[in-house]
């Protein structure tokens, strides 16, 4: 059966995708941010997982205020970026697992999560981001990738608990599936930060701190903040927080620390990096 060996959160900044394109990993202002990633890269090589269930906010890419779902999985063979206006190039095709993902998308909807299923989708820097700072942008292959979308644009936003739950059903799809896979949970976006409006450029690193901390051991009361608790404490676009609680409601109960780094700013963001490793 196919198994979740451990999850990984870490921001999706644009800026982090041109460092990565033009080299710049030891100029000073980069150098503490790429710092925190080889740890990452070393258990991502010691547990060689499959298959990665990216949750992850879509920008405006592929959904816009026209049309957004609040919950999307992906079902495509590959997935593509295009030209978001943040500088970030077009790259090579990310490749999905249409059969793992017609499986989740199942086993969500028998579980009363009724998703948008997408058998063309278009992925944006939420997505393609860490996916270079993981795979790509040091040379390995990308590894096959089922894409979670969650709203954090277009309010109303699902909540916390809600977010925690689709992440307990998603552990629950990935341990029904026939497959003799490995899977990886990501948790893309956050922490602090709020890019407009009167508090443009608010980080909260008290609040982030107590996030990862508590997102280890105590993270139902972090689902039990309500959307607007989040939003206040970390930013308009600190919601995006909520793709943690995804990630980790997916890990079920124990899961240990592996490694994290917490850095400010990255662009206008406070980025913060974890490794859980699930218990077994
Ligand atoms: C920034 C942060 C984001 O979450 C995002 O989606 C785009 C830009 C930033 O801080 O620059
Ligand atoms: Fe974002």
């Amino acid at each position: 059966m196919a198994q979740i060996v451990g999850g990984i959160t870490t921001s999706h900044i644009p800026a982090i995708g041109n460092a990565i394109a033009r080299g710049l990993q030891d100029e000073p202002y980069w150098k503490p941010f790429f710092d925190g990633y080889p740890p990452v890269h070393d258990w991502l090589d010691r547990m060689q997982p499959d298959v990665a269930v990216v949750v992850y906010n879509d920008h405006g890419l592929n959904f816009f205020l026209d049309q957004i779902p609040t919950f999307a999985v992906g079902a495509a063979a590959e997935y593509c970026n295009e030209d978001e206006g943040w500088g970030l190039k077009p790259l090579p095709p990310f490749p999905g697992d249409p059969e793992f993902s017609w499986h989740v998308i199942e086993s969500l909807v028998n579980d009363e999560f009724d998703i948008t299923m997408c058998q063309e989708m278009k992925v944006d820097h939420g997505f393609v981001v860490p996916m270079s700072l993981l795979w790509t942008g040091r040379g390995k292959k990308p590894i096959k990738a089922i894409p979670v979308e969650v709203n954090t644009v277009q309010h109303p936003l699902p909540s916390p608990a809600r977010c925690y739950k689709l992440g307990q059903a998603i552990g629950r799809a990935v341990a029904s599936y026939p497959g003799d896979c490995k899977v990886v949970v990501l948790g893309t976006g956050g922490m602090s930060h709020q890019l407009d409006g009167t508090r443009a450029g608010f980080i909260n690193r008290d609040f982030d701190m107590m996030c990862m901390e508590r997102i280890v051991n105590d993270p139902e009361s972090l689902a039990g903040m309500s959307i607007h608790d989040l939003i206040r404490e970390a930013g308009a676009q600190g919601a995006e927080f909520i793709q943690w609680l995804v990630m980790r409601g997916a890990l079920g109960e124990r899961v240990s620390k592996i490694h994290s780094n917490y850095h400010i700013p990255i662009s206008n963001t406070a980025s913060g990096l974890l490794v859980l490793e699930k218990a077994a």
